[in-house]
């Protein structure tokens, strides 16, 4: 029997080959000027000519930034602002990766509230409704298009800090599979298995609490909503991600719509340690998101492993891997492995002797910690890093839950 459920969602959700050609429609209710958020290697690409073409029959007028960076530096994202100011917009029109989205998110809450996103930073909420966004994903993905977060770089706490708030669930998505045709390998890999992190992340996060204490919080854990997305998403993704590297069209698809299904689970439910522990990782050592909670995923759920041993079997049944615990751990391992990420955190210059500071770091961040469903204090932190360092040398201990 279904027992708690939350979803947050954009009003219009569109996934399908071609569905972009929808965007005219899509834009029409939120204004007349746009702003169209994107990188300089996608602004090159026949994808964005696609994009303008459907811009331009919507008769809106159009002002492009392009200028948006890798793992979003607050810097970046605060120029990003003021040029969206000036050119005074009603509405923005997120167009690529993670970044780009995530840029548009944090553009749309910067026109409606000022500039100044470091009292987001440090926690403070979203006053109100943001400026109308669109998102368009161009990688499968981070589901960015349909989360409330959006995670930036902080130079100052050597950090990746998200903003999470319901209020920058974007107003309509618009996933369209082809988009992500000719994505390079190594994006594919590192987006694709993020999007699996964070299917099997809600999927085994702590349980959601009822009311009055449960479903005010951003990520209020697994419930029975996100569950079926989690597990549809897994069932997707976990089979095609190779092919889709390939740019086979049809696992392009399948990962597409994993990921979007992936993101609508965990928009809800939250992530947990993987993420927790790829923050600190990712501003130490400029590796992209994908590659460290991919690295970390299968030394996580080892970690979790006591204490959600029966959805850790889900997982394994649903991506056609098992029927038990440890048939996804291994699978996810050699999904890894295949992909082509690195082994360990030594690989990626990480000392041994950085690993207790980025512990304290991770369990720090309680949004994603507390959602673990296993307690991840500094010392659990330190037993996922130290397993993942060199996974030769050290594996967590599974403890009773
Ligand atoms: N908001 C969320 O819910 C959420 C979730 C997970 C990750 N993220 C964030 O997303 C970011 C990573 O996003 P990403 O993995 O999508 O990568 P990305 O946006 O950083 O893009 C990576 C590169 O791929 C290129 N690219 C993208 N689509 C392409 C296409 N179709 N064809 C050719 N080139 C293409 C881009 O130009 C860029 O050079 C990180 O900052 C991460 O923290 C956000
Ligand atoms: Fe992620």
């Amino acid at each position: 029997m279904p027992e708690l459920g939350l979803l947050r969602a954009p009003r219009q959700v569109l996934f399908g080959d071609g569905t972009l050609e929808a965007l005219p429609a899509v834009v029409a209710p939120h204004g007349q000027r746009f702003l169209v958020c994107t990188d300089a290697g996608l602004a090159a690409t026949a994808h964005f000519d696609r994009l303008l073409g459907c811009l331009q029959r919507a008769g809106v007028a159009v002002t492009v930034w392009d200028a948006t960076e890798p793992e979003l530096p607050l810097a970046n994202v605060t120029a990003a602002i003021r040029f969206a100011r000036r050119a005074d917009v009603d509405g923005i029109v997120g167009f690529g990766g993670g970044s780009s989205l995530d840029l548009a998110k944090l553009v749309a809450l910067g026109c409606a509230h000022g500039e100044d996103l470091r009292p987001y930073l440090a926690g403070q909420a979203v006053p109100g409704p943001v400026l109308p966004l669109v998102a368009v994903p161009t990688t499968a993905g981070t589901g960015s298009e349909v989360t409330p977060v959006a995670v930036l770089t902080d130079p100052d706490q050597v950090l990746k800090v998200g903003v999470a708030s319901a209020q920058l669930v974007p107003r309509a998505a618009i996933v369209d599979p082809t988009l992500t045709h000719g994505c390079p390998a190594s994006v594919t890999a590192h987006a694709g298995i993020d999007a699996l992190a964070h299917a099997i992340e809600a999927y085994t996060a702590r349980s959601a609490a009822p009311p009055p204490d449960g479903l005010e919080g951003v990520f209020v854990g697994k419930n029975s909503l996100s569950d079926v997305l989690a597990l549809d998403a897994i069932g997707h993704l976990a089979p095609n991600l190779l092919a889709a590297m390939q740019d086979e069209p049809a696992a392009r698809s399948a990962v597409a719509y994993g990921s979007l299904a992936a993101g609508l689970a965990f928009g809800t439910a939250g992530t947990a340690a993987a993420h927790a522990l790829q923050y600190p990782l990712g501003a130490r050592t400029h590796t992209p998101h994908g590659l460290g909670t991919g690295l970390l995923l299968p030394h996580v759920m080892r970690f979790n492993r006591a204490c959600r041993a029966a959805e850790l079997a889900d997982v394994a049944r649903a991506a056609g891997w098992g029927s038990d615990a440890g048939a996804s751990i291994d699978g996810v391992a050699r999904l890894v492995a295949a992909i082509g990420l690195p082994a360990g955190l030594s690989d990626l210059g990480v000392e041994r002797a950085d690993l207790p500071a980025m512990a304290k770091q991770a369990a720090g961040i309680t949004r994603l910690a507390a959602n673990n469903p296993r307690i991840l204090d500094a010392a659990g932190a330190l037993e996922i890093l130290s397993a993942a360092w060199h996974p030769t040398t050290t594996q967590p201990r599974e403890v009773a839950a």
